[in-house]
């Protein structure tokens, strides 16, 4: 069984504990998806060229008071509280279209939505619990049709976020003792086992589970499914590759995100940049600030800089990276993050080229920084984050270099330094960048080379 920290742990104010624990959990429950077998491995390509993806959390704790579902599950918050949320949960000025227009702004191709969180709250009519934005708030409709067609509308792919675990479902009894073992944690029963496990309980568990993906599944046609909260219970105990067949079933192109207990088709990492790449297709999920979901207190906003060293970081290592933003329970996007998405957008159409569609670019050992690589493999784009005096060196490459130019910009000069043809050392390649020429986000340079990219290996 997983270990799972106290949470939350998207609060700086918490502190280092927090902090080393949520480390500790990327260990197990970010593990790289296991390789399905081949026929039943959806095509990825739309979601290995899309690059940047926009994460939406939103639900009864968009109120801005509490972090999503862990505040009652930790204890910070009385359950009753914490679901009385759902009074203000109006979505009085929701307009998924201009989600989509600020995404795609953005340079998002895909955006994924919380369907359902782990408190159980769906935004969805779901015909399975009364606990929804139809039946349980003054939203009073489904939330999640009108955001596929605006999304789609726009050529935005289309994901939903569900929670495997419901720690609001009455069969669902959760395992994970999320804080110490006081007599006050153990009546915790959102976060305390109660009693033995129910096995009849448990069978009407996974139906319910099952009917709300069946109506997910069948109402919505989602690109992707991106899975949370299956670590207090085993693959078998969830029945993870009957899951899985019966998802590819209904969805037959659906991609699956890795928290299925090892059954998904990509490896999911969490608010930390992997040194080292996960195996396979990647997606590195982010927040904008240090919370999932709105919090009125939160104010620590990464910069545009800041995101566009990590979109670069990920792209260059074949992997997507999935910003989250959390709107406000009316539906609204806060001002700060509709400004940075917005200066994004500025850097990724213009580096547009070097974004989507591309793979992973050279070692390191050959460029100190970030790269990719079209897909033919004779265009290099080599991210710069700060200008250097004596320019760009590329080592190591053999093929001829035809032109290299700032993306968005002019030409530059290149020359080639230092080889040694008789002993076939093909040298640096040095490109000059002028002050002038650079981004002050990130400068992406071009290198078009004659034929596939070749390198040294010595
Ligand atoms: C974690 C948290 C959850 C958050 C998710 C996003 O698993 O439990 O609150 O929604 O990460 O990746």
């Amino acid at each position: 069984m997983t270990q799972h920290p106290t949470l939350p742990r998207t609060f700086p104010w918490l502190g280092l504990a927090a902090l080393a624990l949520a480390t500790a959990r990327l260990g197990a429950a970010d593990a790289p998806a296991l390789a399905p077998p081949a026929a039943d491995r959806p095509d990825m390509t739309w979601f290995t060229d899309a690059r940047l993806g926009i994460f939406i959390h939103w639900g009864v704790y968009s109120e801005g008071k509490g972090s999503e579902s862990w505040a009652f599950h930790n204890g910070d918050m009385p359950y009753d509280t914490y679901i009385a949320q759902a009074k203000t949960f109006t979505a009085e000025y929701y307009q998924p279209e201009r989600w989509a227009e600020l995404f795609k702004a953005a340079g998002a191709r895909y955006a994924v939505l919380t369907s359902k969180h782990h408190d159980g709250f769906a935004l969805w009519d779901t015909a399975q619990s009364k606990l929804n934005a139809k039946d349980a708030s003054p939203a009073g409709r489904d939330l999640v049709g009108p955001f596929c067609a605006a999304m789609r509308a726009e050529g935005i792919k289309v994901g939903l976020y569900f929670s495997h675990l419901d720690w609001s479902h009455p069969d669902y009894a959760s395992v994970l003792n999320a804080k110490g073992t006081s007599d006050e944690d153990r009546k915790n029963r959102f976060s305390y086992p109660q009693g033995p496990e129910n096995p009849a309980a448990w069978e009407r568990f996974l139906a319910f589970h099952r009917a709300q993906l069946k109506e997910i599944a069948e109402r919505y046609h989602p690109d992707l499914l991106w899975f949370d909260g299956d670590w207090e219970r085993s693959a078998e105990q969830w029945r993870m590759p009957e899951l899985r067949r019966q998802l590819k079933a209904w969805l037959p192109h659906v991609i699956l995100n890795s928290r299925m207990a090892g059954y998904g088709d990509y490896a999911t990492p969490e608010q930390a940049l992997p040194v080292h790449p996960p195996a396979g297709p990647w997606e590195l999920c982010m927040t904008i600030n240090d919370s999932w979901g709105y919090q009125a207190k939160d104010h620590n906003f990464k910069s545009v800089r800041q995101i566009v060293r990590l979109l670069t970081e990920c792209a260059s290592q074949g992997g997507n990276l999935l910003l989250d933003v959390g709107p406000r329970s009316d539906g609204t996007i806060t001002p700060e993050e509709e400004k940075i998405l917005r200066e994004l957008g500025r850097w990724t159409h213009r580096n547009a080229e070097a974004l989507y569609g591309t793979t992973a670019g050279i070692p390191k050992d050959y460029y100190y920084g970030p790269s990719m690589l079209n897909k033919a493999r004779d265009t290099l784009y080599l991210v710069c984050y700060d200008r250097p005096a004596d320019g760009l060196y590329v080592k190591g490459v053999r093929n001829i270099v035809k032109r290299a130019s700032v993306l968005g910009g002019g030409e530059l000069a290149q020359r080639r330094f230092m080889g040694a043809a008789w002993a076939s050392q093909p040298g640096i390649v040095i490109v000059d960048l002028p002050a002038a020429a650079a981004d002050p986000d990130a400068t992406v340079v071009r290198l078009e080379l004659q034929g596939p990219i070749e390198l040294t290996t010595d």
